[in-house]
């Protein structure tokens, strides 16, 4: 895996530099269907992006987007502030932009260390023979820095818990150089306490300057670590929110399509007044 080249890494406390990553009114079609449309948001430094939608909201289109897996045919995609054009993952790797899928590219039966390495082996000696004293050695050293508690690297990846292997995985992202962190609903399928896990993980990369873009259907998940929060709807936008802009209680109901449920609280209200016997529809017996 290449290292992406040492660009003088934004603080985050420095508002004038450029996003990390951005899109502007970016869109994508899949032959009669409109997966994205006009899509805008913003990646900083060491700041948390969240995408919330629904099952088919976009999600997924737009983070491949962003990392090099669909070129987008709309809009603009920036990276450090420069329109560009991905020519596939690979390209977005080497600028330092990681993505870590659900189902995480790693062998259960393999141990810790080896799926940390896997695909990027160190070489050691005239044979480049693989250095696996220095392979458990930077595993063990790059979890432990994420604050990541793996008793032994020797064991299979398999034996983690979910929320561990998510870690592992983002720990792995890190070593390898990663400036802007992907991740595609790491918390959906585990239950609170793992989930919790991965958020901690989460902030973690962020102290340590990355960009993070987490994705979920979670707003409880998103609110605590996010720092703006972008909700996609059937393919567009409903809007991209600073934190100090959106309370948690308006995110959710953004995300539940606020409007939609009033007006079919309202419709089912309203079929229930009419089956609900009113004071006109007393039986006689009644005083
Ligand atoms: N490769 C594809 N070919 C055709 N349609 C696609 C493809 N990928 C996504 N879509 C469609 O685009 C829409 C958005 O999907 P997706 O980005 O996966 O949503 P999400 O991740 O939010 O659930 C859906 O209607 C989906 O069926
Ligand atoms: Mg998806």
């Amino acid at each position: 895996m290449t290292v992406p080249s040492p660009s003088p890494s934004p603080s985050p406390a420095d508002s004038s530099a450029p996003p990390l990553l951005e899109t502007r009114e970016v869109g994508k079609v899949f032959g009669s269907v409109i997966a994205l449309r006009g899509v805008s948001m913003v990646l900083h430094a060491g700041e948390v992006t969240c995408v919330l939608g629904d099952n088919g909201a976009g999600k997924s289109t737009l983070i491949k987007i962003l990392a090099g897996v669909h070129a987008h045919d709309g809009g603009e995609y920036l990276v450090d502030g420069s329109p560009v054009r991905l020519g596939g993952p690979r390209e977005a790797l080497d600028r330092g932009i990681a993505t870590v899928y659900q189902d995480l590219a790693m062998i259960p039966l393999m141990s810790v260390w080896r799926n940390f390495f896997l695909g990027s082996e160190p070489v050691t000696g005239p044979l480049r023979r693989f250095d696996v004293a220095r392979a458990k050695r930077v595993a063990r050293e790059e979890l432990r820095d994420m604050g990541i508690d793996i008793r032994d690297v020797d064991q299979p990846v398999g034996t983690l818990s979910g929320g561990e292997r998510q870690s592992v995985a983002i720990a792995r992202a890190v070593h390898f150089g990663a400036r802007a962190l992907i991740l595609d609903e790491p918390t959906s399928a585990l239950g609170v306490k793992q989930a919790g896990v991965v958020l901690r993980y989460i902030a973690r990369a962020r102290d340590r300057g990355l960009g993070v873009v987490f994705i979920t259907h979670n707003p409880h998940h998103a609110y605590p670590v996010g720092d703006r929060f972008l909700v996609l709807n059937r393919g567009t936008s409903l809007g991209q929110f600073a934190k100090a802009d959106i309370t948690r209680e308006e995110l959710t109901s953004l995300m539940a399509g606020g409007a939609e449920l009033d007006h079919l609280a309202h419709e089912l209200g309203r079929a229930a007044a009419d089956t609900t016997p009113g004071p006109a529809s007393a039986g006689p017996g009644t005083t």
